[in-house]
């Protein structure tokens, strides 16, 4: 059986907001799903979590253990920061809280026996990056990315930051690739890989907004932007 230790660790990361980071988290839980196997989320956006479809869970069961249960979300294991802050109130702890609550969600969850923990990340490349790839012993990440060269630029120092830590880079995850901003062409695949230095795991398009969280449930119309890849993380 694996355990929290041996389980796969995954962040998915940006140092660019709204650039679909919770979005793929939810796509890949579901594809991988889909493919056999069990998946956690841990949704660490300190500034805005939205993983949990459903605002109103509270923790509340607990076992023996004190540790707190999962909320079950289609099949997906998800324990989010917005269990244990009000939707309206700001996050506005100092880096050894922010720390400690990142570090007890993931410590104190009842995971059970996952294969993959998906850690959806926020923003920048602050304290919540620190203590996931410090504390939480997760070693590999995800970069998730439009193609315009804003969001390029902001991710050269999401690089920079898995450089410092010794984090290895799994692959790059083009989102809304049918966007560019005003002027300019979209940055190419393969431009956007020689500039980040990686492989274009999954070029995802623009759907629109609306539907976009139905659309991750519907995989067959999905799956086609993904590369085989993604199954070998
Ligand atoms: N492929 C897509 N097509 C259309 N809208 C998208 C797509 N991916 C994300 N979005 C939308 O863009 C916004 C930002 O996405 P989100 O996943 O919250 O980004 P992040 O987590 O990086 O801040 C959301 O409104 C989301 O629904
Ligand atoms: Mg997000």
């Amino acid at each position: 059986m694996l355990t929290l230790d041996c389980m796969e660790k995954i962040a998915i990361s940006s140092t660019k907001g709204g650039v679909g980071k919770t979005s793929f988290t939810l796509m890949l839980s579901q594809y991988l799903k889909k493919n056999g196997l069990k998946i956690g989320i841990l949704d660490a956006d300190i500034y805005g979590p939205n993983i949990l479809a459903n605002r109103g869970h509270k923790i509340s069961s607990t076992d023996a253990q004190s540790k707190f249960l999962p909320i079950n979300q289609g099949g997906i294991e998800v324990s989010s920061i917005s269990l244990i802050i009000n939707d309206s109130e700001a996050a506005i702890w100092r880096g050894p809280m922010l720390s400690q609550a990142i570090k007890a969600l993931h410590d104190n969850t009842n995971w059970s026996d996952l294969d993959y923990l998906l850690i959806d990340m926020p923003p920048g490349t602050g304290d919540a990056y620190l203590t996931v790839f410090q504390s939480l012993d997760v070693k590999k990440s995800l970069l998730v990315t439009t193609n315009d060269k804003y969001a390029l630029y902001d991710n050269l120092k999401t690089i920079s930051l898995f450089k410092k830590l010794s984090i290895e880079l799994c692959g790059i995850i083009e989102n809304m690739s049918e966007d560019f901003s005003l002027d300019e062409k979209p940055i190419h695949n393969s431009e956007l890989a020689k500039y980040l230095s990686s492989s274009v795991l999954a070029s995802l398009p623009l759907t629109k907004r609306a539907i976009i969280h139905e659309e991750t449930l519907k995989l067959n119309r999905l799956e086609k932007y993904f590369t085989k890849e993604l199954l070998k993380l």
